[in-house]
């Protein structure tokens, strides 16, 4: 065998169609995405689905290429099985299975959050933290606890980024809604009173949505204000569940992943709280917070052991839970 391995990563859950490319020593070759966006509306499954059939080979082409590679020196394949959505997951399953095949190399299916929290300790050196894990669908504390990666806390409605991309819109400032909301904030430092929904270690945001969007309609408020206000509350909702967690688990390291975790005001506020309990905050590089291909590489060299040729009981899982996955790399 060779002393280096080599893992081609496919990521399709839901967005972004990437490939990355990175060896067992940890060193990334390669990372590249082609993200399907729509202006006017949410996540379209059937039109994203289009979308990563039309890029697949292209994407995974310039990663090669990125890589200084062939197809022949990869050594294992890996893709995001879930969570996400099926559509879009059919699509990387396939691309996975087909160069599995043709390469007669075998495949792991690997799970997207626990591929979050991976990359993160990899890209910034932390060994034991608990992720605060913010993207468009999914809002997760997780961490690894009693040989499982357990979740703390979650949404009990919609992920912070679809709630936040869902004001912006309705606001009329597009998509992603994030940087535009970001900064909007700036602008104003007057906060304007909403409902803050921590219940437990979970939170909710469905209520606060209604609640700016009915103020935003009252005309009483700008949209600066708003702005900073949605995210004054909803951070320090997410940053108090971290803490919690934290205690609970006794560690010291918080790990930010997900495209809200872009968010430099959140990125203050985990700071800011880290330091007040003599722990450490980590944010990794902008390009793997993002859904990209990379995590998914490095997720399949650690679990590689669970890789395999038999492509035909492999599938899918959509709704796969982080603490549903069988860890036996740690
Ligand atoms: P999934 O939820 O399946 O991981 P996704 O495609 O929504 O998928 P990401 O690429 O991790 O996930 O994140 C996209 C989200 O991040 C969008 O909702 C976007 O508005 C948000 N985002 C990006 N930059 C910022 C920012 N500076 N502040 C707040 N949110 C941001
Ligand atoms: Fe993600």
């Amino acid at each position: 065998m060779k002393n280096k391995m080599i893992c081609l990563g496919i990521e399709s859950t839901a967005h972004t169609f990437g490939a990355g490319i990175i060896n067992s020593k940890g060193k990334p070759l390669a990372n590249v995405k082609d993200s399907y966006t729509s202006e006017k509306e949410g996540i379209h499954p059937s039109k994203a689905k289009e979308h990563h059939i039309k890029v697949a080979d292209k994407v995974i082409k310039d990663a090669l290429k990125q890589a200084n590679l062939t197809l022949k020196d990869v050594d294992i394949i890996s893709f995001s099985q879930g969570p996400g959505l099926p559509p879009c997951l059919v699509v990387g399953m396939e691309k996975a299975k087909e160069l599995s095949k043709k390469l007669n190399i075998p495949l792991v299916g690997v799970n997207h959050c626990i591929a979050h929290l991976s990359i993160g300790e990899l890209t910034t050196g932390c060994k034991n933290s608990v992720l605060l894990y913010v993207s468009g669908a999914n809002t997760q504390i997780i961490a690894y606890e009693g040989g499982k990666y357990r979740i703390f806390g979650e949404t009990l409605d919609m992920g912070i980024g679809n709630f936040i991309d869902s004001f912006a819109r309705y606001i009329g400032i597009g998509f992603p809604g994030g940087p535009k909301i970001q900064k909007l904030a700036e602008e104003t430092n007057n906060y304007i009173e909403l409902p803050y929904s921590v219940k437990g270690m979970d939170v909710s945001v469905t209520g606060i949505l209604t609640n700016l969007k009915n103020k935003m309609d009252s005309n009483n408020y700008s949209k600066a204000e708003l702005a900073y206000s949605l995210q004054e509350t909803v951070f320090a909702m997410l940053t108090e569940v971290a803490e919690r967690a934290m205690a609970h688990c006794q560690k010291k390291e918080l790990l930010l992943g997900g495209g809200v975790a872009c968010n430099t005001r959140l990125q203050e506020m985990s700071n800011i709280m880290c330091r007040e309990r003599n722990a450490k905050c980590f944010v990794p590089p902008r390009d793997v917070l993002v859904d990209n291909a990379l995590m998914i590489a490095w997720q399949g060299i650690l679990e590689k052991k669970k890789a395999s040729k038999a492509l035909s009981n492999v599938d899918i899982k959509p709704h796969w839970r982080t603490d549903h996955v069988d860890v036996d790399w740690r």
